[in-house]
């Protein structure tokens, strides 16, 4: 059986993070430790779901704000449900679909585009005549 609480060293290992980036999230409100009867910092073994959806949500580019937001909703001092879970994938389906439209349209588009430079208006799909998309605001309104 798999113990209840593991070491900052522990969670590290297992997560592949270095212990700086844990008491990191720590700082942050991400995640939280207990002490031992030793006095020494452990984590419930839950923390290892909850580092890796803070790893893979970072990587797809969510701000750590909003996810510490997320996880702030999960219990404190208990191992969180699959409706827990649940409530904020359904928080983040919106935004995550709209990365991934996003995603998908940047490496399309680039991979058609960059180093060729045509701009052909039958093909390429960055083609902008007369710069007509300045009239839908700044930025980059085709991505
Ligand atoms: S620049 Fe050639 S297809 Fe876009």
């Amino acid at each position: 059986m798999p113990k209840a609480y593991l070491k900052v060293g522990e969670v590290a290992l297992r997560s592949g993070l270095p212990i700086s980036t844990l008491h990191f999230y720590e700082r942050q409100g991400l995640i939280a430790s207990d002490r031992n009867a030793a006095n020494h910092r452990v984590f419930r073994r839950e923390v290892l779901r909850r580092v890796s959806i803070i790893k893979v949500a970072q990587s797809v580019g969510l701000p750590l704000a909003e996810i510490a937001s997320a996880l702030g909703d999960l219990p404190k001092g208990a191992t969180p449900s699959t409706e827990d879970w649940s409530r904020i994938a359904e928080s983040w389906y919106g935004d995550l679909t709209r990365r991934i439209e996003l995603l998908t349209a940047l490496r399309d588009k680039m991979a058609m585009c960059i180093g060729c430079g045509c701009l052909s208006v039958k093909r390429c799909p960055l083609v902008n005549e007369d710069d007509h998309l300045a009239e839908e605001g700044p930025g980059a309104r085709l991505l």
